[in-house]
C-alpha cells in the first residue's frame, strides 16, 4: 500500500474504502443519505460551472457554515452579490502581490529552515508548514509580524473548526457552531481593526480602499482563514513525500506541484444544492437534492503520481474548483507552495521518518522527518 493511501486511510478508517468503491459504479451515482455522487472530471466541471448547482441552499457549503460566518462570504453566495464581493476581492490575489506578500512574511522563516537544513538537522516539516501558514493567514487578516507561538497558535484554532466537518456533515450541532463562532469571532476583530485603519500596504487596508464594507472585509477574513491554511499546510509535507517515494527528479517545478495537487486534492469533495431541475451526467436531479463532487475520485482516475503526465483539458486544476467559485486564493496557494518547495528543493531533501494523520478531514501527516541529503 503507498503512503498516500495510508493518509486517507488515517484519516476515514471506513469512508474511504467506501468512497473509492463508489467510483467503479460509474461518473455519477444516487447514494440515499448522501446524495447524488460525482466521480468523474467532466460530470463534475458541467456541475460546477452551471449555476443550477448552488452553494447556499440544502445540503450546500452555505448549511455547514452560514451559521457561523454569516450569509454573505462568497463561499457561500450566488449570483450577482458573489460576482460583485468577487470582483472587489480579486485585485487582492494578482500573482505579484501575493507574491510580494510571501515573500516578505516567509523570508524568516524560509532563512531559518534552510540554515537548519544545512547544519543537518532532521525538521518535521508539518510542524514548519503549520507555521508557515498560520503566519501568511496571520498577515492577510491583520495581523502584522507575529511569533512563531502564534502563527501556530492561529493554525491549531482553524484546525479545531475545520475539523468538526467530517465527510458526511450536513450541519454543525450547537455546540460547535458556538465554538466555531468564538473562533471566527476573534479573526472577524483581527480583521476588522486592520480595515479600519486602512494602511493599505495591509489586506484589509486595501479591501477597504477596494470599497468593501466593514462586514464584508470581516466575512472574508474568515472564509480565507477556514480555506486557506489547512489546504496549504497540509499539501507540502505530501508533495516532499511524493517526490521522496517516487524519487522524482524536479525540471518543472509548477508541473510536479499540479501533478502532486491532482494525486493529493487536498479538497477532496466539493458540495452544491440542486436548485432546478437538471441532470448530472444521466441522472435528473431535483430542487434540494444534494450534489456530492468527489474530486477526489475525479482526479485519481487518471492514474498514480506521475510528473511526466499531461492534464486534459476536463481535469484541468478541478482541485481548485471551476466556474464561478473557483479558488479565489490560488494565486496565494501556489506562491506559497512554491516559495517552500524552492528552498527544500535546493537541499535536495529526503524523508527519514513519518506519522499519518489521525481524525482529520484532510488527510495528511502528523509529523514528517526530513532531512538535507
Ligand atoms: C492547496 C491550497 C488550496 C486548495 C486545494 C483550494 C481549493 C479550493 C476549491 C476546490 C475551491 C472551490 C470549492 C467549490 O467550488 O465548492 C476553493 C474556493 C475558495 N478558496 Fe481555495 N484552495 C486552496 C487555497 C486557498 C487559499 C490560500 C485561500 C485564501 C487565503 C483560499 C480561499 C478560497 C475562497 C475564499 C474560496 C471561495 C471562492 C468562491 O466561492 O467564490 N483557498 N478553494
Amino acid at each position: 500500500m503507498n503512503h498516500e493511501t495510508r493518509l486517507h486511510l488515517a484519516a476515514h478508517p471506513f469512508a474511504y474504502p467506501l468512497v473509492r468503491l463508489l467510483a467503479r459504479l460509474g461518473p455519477a451515482v444516487r447514494v440515499p443519505g448522501l446524495g447524488v455522487v460525482v466521480n468523474d472530471a467532466a460530470t463534475a466541471r458541467a456541475v460546477l460551472t452551471d449555476a443550477r448547482f448552488r452553494k447556499d441552499g440544502p445540503g450546500s457549503p452555505g448549511d455547514l457554515w452560514t451559521p457561523v460566518l454569516g450569509p454573505s462570504v462568497l463561499l457561500n453566495m450566488e449570483g450577482p452579490g458573489h460576482a460583485a464581493l468577487r470582483r472587489k476581492l480579486m485585485p487582492l490575489f494578482t500573482p505579484g502581490y501575493v507574491s510580494a506578500l510571501v515573500a516578505d512574511v516567509l523570508r524568516e522563516p524560509l532563512d531559518d529552515l534552510s540554515l537548519r537544513l544545512g547544519r543537518g538537522e532532521t525538521v518535521d516539516l508539518v510542524d514548519v508548514m503549520r507555521t508557515m501558514a498560520g503566519a501568511v493567514i496571520c498577515r492577510t487578516i491583520g495581523l502584522g509580524e507575529v511569533s512563531a507561538a502564534r502563527a501556530r497558535e492561529l493554525f491549531a484554532e482553524g484546525e479545531r473548526v475545520v475539523s468538526m466537518v467530517s465527510l458526511r456533515s450536513r450541519r454543525l450541532n450547537e455546540r460547535q457552531v458556538t465554538v466555531a463562532r468564538g473562533v471566527l469571532d476573534r479573526i472577524g476583530d483581527i480583521a476588522q481593526t486592520a480595515y479600519e485603519a486602512g494602511d493599505e500596504s495591509t489586506v484589509m487596508g486595501r479591501m477597504k480602499s477596494q470599497g468593501l464594507s466593514a462586514a464584508e472585509a470581516r466575512g472574508a477574513a474568515g472564509a480565507f482563514f477556514l480555506t486557506g491554511t489547512e489546504t496549504v499546510a497540509t499539501f507540502v509535507p505530501r508533495l516532499v513525500a511524493l517526490l521522496h517515494d517516487h524519487g522524482t527528479k524536479v525540471d518543472d517545478l509548477d508541473r510536479v506541484i499540479e501533478e502532486a495537487m491532482r494525486v493529493t486534492t487536498p479538497t477532496p469533495v466539493m458540495l452544491r444544492s440542486v436548485g432546478e431541475p437538471a441532470h448530472v451526467g444521466r441522472l435528473a436531479v431535483r430542487p434540494g437534492d444534494r450534489v456530492v463532487i468527489v474530486t477526489h475520485n475525479c482526479a485519481r482516475a487518471y492514474g498514480p503520481f506521475d510528473p511526466s503526465r499531461r492534464h486534459p483539458p476536463e481535469l484541468r486544476r478541478i482541485w481548485f474548483g471551476a466556474g464561478a467559485h473557483f479558488c479565489i486564493g490560488y494565486p496565494l496557494a501556489l506562491a506559497e507552495i512554491r516559495a517552500v518547495a524552492t528552498v527544500l528543493l535546493s537541499h535536495n531533501v529526503r524523508v527519514v521518518r513519518r506519522r499519518a494523520a489521525r481524525g482529520v478531514l484532510i488527510p495528511t501527516y502528523e509529523h514528517l522527518w526530513i532531512t538535507a541529503a
